[in-house]
């Protein structure tokens, strides 16, 4: 049996219905191609575990930066002026970590899509304390293995998040001798390279 097309390519039905093809074949190529470089360019662009990483290397740089060229500087090295918890009421600098919050709530107030928190299962303010499960299962992934960050996502309301936690380890021995003496830390046996908590950082996807 001959298999025969509906209008064979000679005739000039033919050649439209090859044309007419051809013309969806490219353009399913162009949309294709559109498509591909509309979610380069529309959508975020930047894979969210790149973005919070970035966000992170920025805070940590600035509170590397704050604890090194201010506090220990002024503090420590000059005997200019004291770091201190109630720095307000001592006229003193504010402690790192203060700064931190601080600089989180600044830009909370600022925007709702990006967040940024330094926690810790161990608090010494209560405000520092693990809220949702992804933070609590980041701080326990980080203290488990601090070279790791912790990458998920969870839904608060009616937005899905992005959430990455890093572990923050206690780099000197400050760190250990401050967190042990204090009154209001739940533990006193912190050593040098622990991990103390982590850096939250969350970024809604839609
Ligand atoms: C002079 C005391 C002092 C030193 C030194 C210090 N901290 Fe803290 N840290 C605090 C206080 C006070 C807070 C609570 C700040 C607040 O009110 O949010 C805090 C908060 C934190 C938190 C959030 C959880 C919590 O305990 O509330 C982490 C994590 C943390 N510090 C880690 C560190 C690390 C790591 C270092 C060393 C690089 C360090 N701290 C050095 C006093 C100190």
């Amino acid at each position: 049996m001959r298999l025969r097309t509906p209008f064979p390519p000679w005739t000039s039905r033919g050649v439209v219905s090859a044309l007419t093809l051809a013309a969806v074949v490219i353009l399913n190529g162009a949309v294709t191609a559109c498509g591909g470089s509309t979610e380069a360019t529309g959508s975020p662009g930047i894979p969210p575990e790149a973005m919070a990483d970035a966000i992170h290397h920025v805070l940590e740089s600035d509170r590397t930066v704050y604890a090194r060229h201010v506090v220990n500087r002024l503090q420590d090295e000059e005997g200019v002026i004291a770091a201190s918890e109630q720095w307000e009421d001592d006229r003193a600098l504010p402690l790192p970590a203060q700064m931190f919050r601080m600089s989180a709530q600044l830009t909370a107030e600022k925007t709702d899509r990006v967040s940024y928190a330094l926690l810790s299962p161990w608090p010494i303010n209560s405000r520092n304390a693990p809220r949702t499960e992804a933070e609590e299962a980041g701080l326990e992934s980080v203290a488990a293995d601090p070279s790791k960050p912790f990458y998920g996502t969870e839904t608060l309301g009616d937005t899905e998040y992005f959430t990455a936690v890093y572990a923050d380890i206690a780099v000197s021995p400050a760190c250990v001798t401050c967190h042990n003496a204090h009154a209001d830390s739940p533990r006193d046996d912190f050593e040098l390279g622990d991990t103390m908590g982590g850096v939250v950082v969350r970024i809604a996807l839609d």
